[in-house]
């Protein structure tokens, strides 16, 4: 059978996009590092969940070595605590848990700029752990609509030198 020269570019062109495609939708899926919500952190009564051993009271904490951080984020409409009343200040070269759930509905943990992105589910306490490397000043925002409020939630995070960052500052 004979195929136009035409034909066999527009052919082969074909199949490397569908090629591309494929690759990239799978690079998304499995090597880019996202991850499907999940209760990573485990589950919480979500009327209350400080009151479950696995969610603390919203605050910084010394993590399980030097320089790791455990950061407990309760998000409410509109608000993230901490994060919203005042920033939440993490100390550069640092690694950081951030253990993130819901008190009320459905709501979004995103630190702008980065790839910390998650929800905050009612119940579930999603885990991220990251590093910062360098100082910062970093934007929180909501990215599900939880509400009338929803395009006001926000807060902020300050990554500071660590000579600026007090022990004291840690739970
Ligand atoms: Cu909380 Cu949108």
């Amino acid at each position: 059978m004979h195929v136009h020269r035409f034909e066999r570019l527009w052919l082969v062109g074909a199949l490397t996009l569908i090629v591309l495609f494929i690759g990239t939708v799978t690079y998304g899926a499995v090597g880019a590092g996202y991850g499907m919500v999940d209760a990573t952190g485990g589950e919480v009564d979500q009327t209350n969940p400080t009151a479950s051993d696995n969610f603390r009271e919203p605050g910084v904490y010394n993590g399980s070595e030097p320089n790791h951080y455990d950061v407990y984020i309760e998000a409410v409409q509109f608000a993230f605590v901490p994060g919203t009343s005042e920033p939440i200040r993490l100390p550069a070269n640092s690694t950081v848990t951030f253990h993130v759930t819901s008190g009320d509905v459905v709501h979004g943990f995103e630190v702008v700029g980065t790839n910390i992105n998650t929800m905050a589910v009612p119940g579930q306490v999603a885990t991220v752990t990251v590093e910062f490397d360098e100082p910062g000043e970093y934007g929180l925002v909501c990215n599900e609509y939880c509400g009338s409020g929803h395009h006001t939630m926000e807060g902020s995070l300050d990554v500071v030198p660590p000579a600026e960052f007090n022990e004291s500052e840690v739970n």
